[in-house]
């Protein structure tokens, strides 16, 4: 039998030799990214490049959560929950997130992403016109493209051009979906406005509210909830476990009857193995937690506010933000990068977003308030990162 091939023309190492071309240009573009050491928590530094925006990922209630969770159904969830069943303690945790949250009902993922790739793929389908922000998180996008659905993308936060690509939708099936609190910039969708466009004109409307659920609305509900629609009909939210809740996994909240579709044919909650019980036990107590000590929220929200003010006076380029994430735009990726060493070294450690992780190729510093930073500490941050600013960075 021929192979197709002698031994003369077998040259394993050519390939992947094409990669080397991709790491020369990566390089050059100022956008290589390498695996860098965590810091321990005992590790004193001013730390805003972290999602745990109500420090509970450490919290003595949670870790105990966690480590009986373990105990009574073991290190992993064994395979997917429709296959293997479902424990109470994920049963429970998705009626806490429903009745916290104000839905009818909830479907916990193995993340937000997967969340957002199954409730897209569930609701959407080639014919189904999805109406999305152009600041969408890559997890939606993700999950509209595998759904074949035709896309129509709008301009950042603009309502009228939601409205008019749901008008030309006309009879066809239409999602239209966006984030709350935007991930890079931390800036709102107007939701209100948003949801009276899509009911409007009988679409529905996927809310992503990862960078909310903790940090806006009462004690932390979320920002459907602020805008009191949580228990629309017509409305689905997305959550992460991995900010505010400081564990990890991905939820779906909605009426009952979608959960019910999602559950049954959504891709990532079928074939995907269910939420470890370590991370369902965690996140379980942190709603508790989130629940009975509101002053959390509460506190991120004033510091939060206090460094966008400073920033602001600073005279630096920061974005509209209200909760707990905060971007200040930056020359070039090089530059982002070059502000974020800088600060790191005087002892603020904050993130530098480049491309891909930007949605205009503009890349930013971005830093993620969390509930512990005292007024002093934004101070502090506030005079590291003018004090370091790239001299072009206004
Ligand atoms: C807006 C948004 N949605 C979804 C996700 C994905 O969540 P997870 O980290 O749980 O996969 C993220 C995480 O960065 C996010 O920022």
């Amino acid at each position: 039998v021929s192979t197709g091939a002698d031994a003369t023309t077998q040259r394993p190492d050519k390939a992947f030799s094409w990669i080397e071309g991709a790491a020369h240009r990566r390089e050059r573009a100022g956008l290589t990214r390498t695996l860098r050491p965590r810091q321990p928590a005992e590790v004193s530094s001013l730390n805003l490049a972290s999602n745990d925006y109500l420090r509970l990922s450490r919290h003595p209630a949670v870790l105990e959560a966690a480590t009986k969770a373990v105990r009574a159904w073991g290190g992993g969830a064994t395979g997917a929950r429709l296959v293997t069943g479902t424990t109470a303690l994920h049963a429970e945790l998705e009626q806490e997130l429903a009745d916290f949250c104000g839905a009818e009902a909830a479907l916990v993922f193995s993340s937000g992403y997967m969340a957002n790739l199954g409730v897209t793929t569930a609701l959407c389908r080639p014919g189904t016109v999805i109406v999305a922000d152009q600041h969408n998180h890559a997890s939606l996008i993700d999950g509209y493209a595998l759904s074949g659905a035709a896309v129509h993308t709008v301009p950042h936060c603009d309502v009228d051009a939601v409205e008019r690509a749901v008008v030309a939708a006309a009879s066809r099936r239409a999602l239209v979906i966006t984030e709350s609190v935007f991930s890079v910039d931390g800036d709102l969708a107007d939701l209100p406005s948003v949801a009276d466009v899509a009911r409007r004109h009988g679409a529905g409307l996927l809310i992503d509210d990862a960078h909310g659920f903790g940090v806006l609305g009462p004690a932390g509900r979320g920002s459907a909830y602020d805008a009191q629609l949580s228990s629309a009909p017509d409305v689905v939210v997305t959550l992460t476990l991995s900010k505010a809740a400081g564990s990890q996994g991905g939820v779906v909240l909605g009426p009952r009857a979608v959960i019910d579709h999602v559950l049954n044919n959504a891709r990532p909650f079928l074939f995907d193995s269910g939420l470890a019980p370590a991370c369902a036990g965690a996140a379980l107590a942190a709603v508790r937690l989130m629940r009975r000590e509101p002053e959390r929220t509460a506190s991120l929200r004033r510091v939060a506010a206090r460094l966008v003010a400073g920033l602001r006076d600073a005279g630096l380029a920061v974005g509209d933000a209200k909760g707990a994430v905060i971007s200040v735009g930056a020359p070039s990726a090089e530059a982002a990068v070059a502000w974020a060493e800088a600060c790191r070294a005087r002892g603020v450690v904050v993130a530098a977003f480049r491309p891909p992780s930007v949605p205009d190729r503009r890349s930013r510093l971005r830093m993620s308030v969390h509930a512990e930073l005292s007024e002093a500490d934004a101070d502090r941050v506030l005079d590291v990162v003018t004090a370091t600013q790239p001299s072009t960075g206004r």
